[in-house]
């Protein structure tokens, strides 16, 4: 804890949730809660909750949840301490300026002024871009048949002939030389003093989530290199968490994004009606960038350029983001270069056509497979069958395998019977000859098996945050070292205290966790999806079993770690044991 916890709370208490999140969400009372459309994912009708008794937040639709701070650090990107610094301006609380509150408030302040400059920056860049100076800038954009709107949309701009007039621009309005320099716009050397690092280059401003701009890209206009020069990474300038565009896609109320390489691909894919689409800045797509895309979709369409290298980089992203349980298809864009020509050239229905004929990742990966085999002869396509089958033996999920397994079958006009069984046999030969593949997949078993305790332990902390009296009865079963895991521990610790004392309050939980890491789990499991159970009968039974598996896994978790001398102990845990037997005394009830 870096401040104080009463002062935390006291910062929490003066920021009332609903009125923080309405200053970015419209929401809009319904029963004892407010909803409004979720700034977290996309969707038509609002699943986002927020509830003034509680001062917690819910999204039903991507399960987004916690309290005043986590949102600020989920929608602005903040640490803890930075959301507890901003919270505490608003509410006029003063922090103590700890050693490390000072240094969390340095940071925040930093991030700030850095967005400040940019913005400015920007400004200055579009007001270039519509003055006699800009000109050749304005009628390049115009030849590459971009619209006002769209120059306007983006905030496309110019920095001009001049060496150093953003610098002097900057400096008039009051900001010092090494924050410029932090800023990444500025270059400072003995021999030539201060300059700008863009220099007669159509500005691209790139914009983070919640349309701030962290950065910029600037384009020659022409052939001179390097064809782009993009910022560089600063404290607000994350390139592998950005995605250009994204500002504009979470918002297309699509259930994907088309993920293209270039700012003029997203550009002209916006102008033409695409207005789900994204770029990575300038970098091969991340798994940071892979888990920013899950918050709004489950699906991309990949439309990468049509060279070599864009085919390879499609390739890479694929099992990124199946990794992220994302799942990719591929659009090809030849004979064109680039969704930008392909759209200049054949139009947004053609293109929208490609996305309907796009191919899955795995099936996408197997066509340039096709390229290093002759599928005419006997051979060649054996050969190629027999690597497709390797690559076919790698799902873990046997259902997905053997869906994979007609759809390759078909696609290649083999029998499906007897692909399976080369798959089987490939499976079986990679066995033999890596003895590791195996206990791989007993590790792999076993994971899930903990993920399914770990989960039921979720559960039951959501249903016990959720009801006192459901609580009550749970407790007289559950303690907290039933709770195996030790962030579940600690928090059930928490939560138990505030029962005894009659003061539920999970929100306060949150509080207590200021790893960002650390307070996104603790937000989760308060906010466990539990299945929608009509009847009562239903939920008190599937509340039953959960309890009845939290409390087993917890006595075995116990007789496995016990000491063989200790005979107190096994005697206790065998009584447990014989207890679970008898699941009647064990009954809960819900009403
Ligand atoms: P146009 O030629 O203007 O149509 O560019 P594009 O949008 O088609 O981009 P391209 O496919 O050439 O490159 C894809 C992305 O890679 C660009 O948007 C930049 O982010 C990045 N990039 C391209 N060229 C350079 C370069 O010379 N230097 C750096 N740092 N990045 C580049
Ligand atoms: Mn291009």
């Amino acid at each position: 804890m870096y401040y104080p916890e009463e002062l935390v709370e006291e910062i929490r208490l003066k920021n009332d949730i609903v009125d923080v999140i309405s200053g970015y969400v419209k929401l809009q009372k319904k029963g004892s809660s407010y909803f409004g459309l979720c700034p977290f994912h996309n969707e038509k009708s609002p699943s986002f909750s927020v509830s003034r008794q509680k001062q917690m937040y819910y999204c039903f639709g991507c399960g987004a949840g916690g309290n005043v701070f986590t949102f600020l650090m989920e929608y602005e990107n903040y640490s803890f301490a930075e959301a507890v610094k901003v919270l505490a301006d608003r509410a006029g609380v003063e922090l103590p300026e700890g050693d490390y509150s000072k240094e969390a408030k340095e940071r925040a302040d930093l991030k700030m002024t850095l967005l400040e400059i940019n913005k400015l920056a920007a400004k200055y860049f579009y007001a270039q871009l519509k003055s006699e100076h800009g000109k050749a800038a304005y009628t390049y954009l115009k030849n590459r048949e971009l619209s006002d709107e769209t120059i306007t949309g983006f905030g496309l701009g110019y920095s001009n002939k001049y060496s150093n007039d953003l610098y002097r621009y900057l400096k008039a309005k009051g900001y010092k030389d090494d924050i410029l320099v932090k800023a990444g716009l500025i270059t400072i050397d003995e021999k030539h003093g201060a300059y700008d690092k863009f220099w007669n280059r159509v500005m691209f401003p790139i914009m983070d989530a919640n349309n701030r701009v962290i950065g910029f890209g600037g384009r020659v206009m022409g052939d001179g290199k390097p064809k782009y020069l993009n910022s560089p990474e600063t404290p607000v300038f994350d390139k592998s968490r950005n995605l250009y565009g994204l500002h504009r896609a979470r918002r297309s109320r699509k259930p994907y994004f088309l993920i293209c390489e270039g700012y003029m691909d997203v550009i002209a894919l916006h102008q033409a009606g695409f207005t789900n689409a994204v770029a990575s800045l300038g970098t091969a797509l991340t798994s940071g960038h892979a888990s920013l895309i899950k918050r709004y979709v489950d699906e991309v369409y990949l439309t990468y350029d049509s060279d070599d290298a864009g085919t390879r980089a499609a390739l890479r992203a694929v099992p990124i983001l199946k990794e992220a349980g994302i799942t990719a298809r591929v659009i090809r864009m030849d004979p064109y270069k680039d969704p930008d020509e392909f759209i200049k050239n054949l139009g947004a229905e053609a293109f929208a056509e490609r996305i309907g004929k796009a191919r899955n990742g795995f099936m996408f990966g197997l066509e340039m497979l096709e390229r290093d085999y002759d599928l005419s002869t006997p051979e060649g396509k054996t050969a190629f069958l027999r690597e497709a089958a390797k690559r076919l033996s790698e799902f873990e999920d046997e259902i997905e395998r053997s869906n994979y397994i007609e759809a390759v079958a078909k696609a290649y006009r083999v029998d499906k019977d007897e692909l399976r069984k080369l798959v089987v046999k490939t499976a079986i030969q990679k066995g033999l000859a890596k003895p590791a593949g195996r206990p791989i997949t007993t590790v792999q078993k076993e994971k899930t098996k903990e993920d399914g305790h770990l989960k039921s332990q979720r559960i039951l902390l959501t249903w016990m945050i959720e009801d006192a009296y459901i609580f009550g009865q749970i407790q007289k079963i559950i303690d907290v070292n039933d709770f195996t895991e030790p962030l579940y521990r600690t928090v059930a610790e928490l939560l138990y205290g505030q029962y005894e004392k009659d003061a539920l309050n999970p929100a306060q939980i949150l509080n207590h966790f200021t790893d960002e890491e650390e307070h996104r789990r603790v937000a989760e499991l308060f906010h466990t999806k539990i299945k929608e159970l009509s009847t009562a009968k239903e939920q008190e039974k599937a509340l039953n079993e959960t309890v009845l598996r939290v409390k087993k896994h917890s006595i075995d978790e116990q007789t496995r770690n016990l000491d063989p001398a200790d005979i107190a102990g096994l005697q206790k845990l065998m009584a447990d044991r014989r207890a679970l037997q008898n699941p009647d005394k064990l009954h809960i009830s819900i009403n």
